[in-house]
């Protein structure tokens, strides 16, 4: 699997290493950072901040409009100082691979650059992977490619109804129902128990062939593999709302017909393909542009990583 490491035009080093404060450091590689980034997609900013708080008042001033993980579904974050725009990555307390995925794309409303940053880097295993989207898609087979173009998927999450209070901005019935309608989600209620389902409907597909790249970006791979490990057994731990047994967030075609798993296999092995991996270093800064880019993770056995990221919608 190609490494970070040897593809050095993806990397900026800042050689002096001085006292020079994060908005300076930011100031100074703002042009370079926004140009390359956004020619390739992902960047890796290396010896750039020594601490966190260091990281946060540098991407501060390159990034636009930090939000906190909206109505995310994965939970189990914690944040850094109190500052909800900074928060531990998925899976901080898990151990298992995390499939490649774009980040959100079972909701409308997702974030478009995604920071990751790390404070303690593992002695071993748990590297972030990447797999670009347009070259995934350029790399499908036809009937691949016809099959997600002839229909959009279906995420569904269900809550119960102190969950959907706890993750929306809404504490009534009418104002998740209002909601949900802004967000262009359909949304059932269990009048019994005040529990809900929300269905977002949308193509795994992104771009158009003309202006924008047709890109394969989406949740498809890393949902399906959730619901099969945890029908196994293998992801009850650190999962939230797992108390049903039943996995809380799935992936189907829009007809509600389940995704075939010939189809994930090939989607499996042309991604390993492109894969590549970044072994953390201590203060490394990795920007991810997640309208093209996925990541993921390899399992991770040490307790000691400790990454956080950022989520905002643009640079400056
Ligand atoms: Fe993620």
């Amino acid at each position: 699997m190609t490494s970070t490491d040897s593809i050095s035009e993806h990397t900026i080093l800042n050689n002096c290493a001085d006292e020079t404060s994060a908005e300076k450091k930011a100031e100074a590689f703002r042009a370079g950072i926004k140009e390359a980034f956004h020619s390739k997609g992902w960047l890796l900013l290396r010896k750039f901040s020594p601490n966190i708080d260091d990281f946060v008042s540098f991407s501060n001033t390159l990034g636009d409009n930090f939000s906190n993980y909206r109505s995310g579904f994965f939970s189990d974050r914690k944040t850094f100082n109190g500052n909800e725009t900074v928060m531990t990555a998925t899976g901080d307390t898990q151990e298992f691979a995390i499939p490649l995925h774009g980040e959100m794309y079972y909701r409308s409303v997702r974030p478009r650059i995604l920071w990751f940053y790390c404070q303690i880097s593992p002695g071993k295993d748990g590297q972030t992977t990447l797999c670009d989207g347009e070259a995934l898609y350029k790399n499908l087979s036809v009937e691949t490619k016809e099959f997600f173009e002839k229909m959009p998927v279906r995420y569904r999450t269900r809550y119960t109804q102190s969950e959907w209070q706890e993750n929306f901005p809404a504490a009534t019935l009418s104002e998740i129902e209002n909601y949900c309608r802004d967000m262009n989600y359909d949304l059932k209620v269990n009048h019994d128990d005040g529990s809900i389902k929300i269905d977002y409907v949308s193509s795994a597909l992104s771009g158009n062939g003309r202006d924008k790249p047709f890109c394969f970006i989406n949740n498809v791979v890393a949902l399906f593999m959730g619901e099969a490990s945890f029908k196994k057994g293998v992801l009850h731990a650190g999962i939230p709302r797992t108390a049903s047994n039943d996995f809380p967030v799935k992936v189907r075609m829009k007809d509600g017909s389940k995704i075939p798993r010939k189809i994930i296999s090939e989607i499996l092995t042309e991604s390993k393909k492109l894969t590549i991996e970044h072994t953390w270093q201590k203060g490394d800064i990795l920007l991810i542009d997640n309208t093209r880019i996925m990541h993921g993770r390899n399992s991770s056995y040490s307790s000691e990583r400790k990454i956080f990221v950022r989520i905002c919608d643009g640079l400056r």
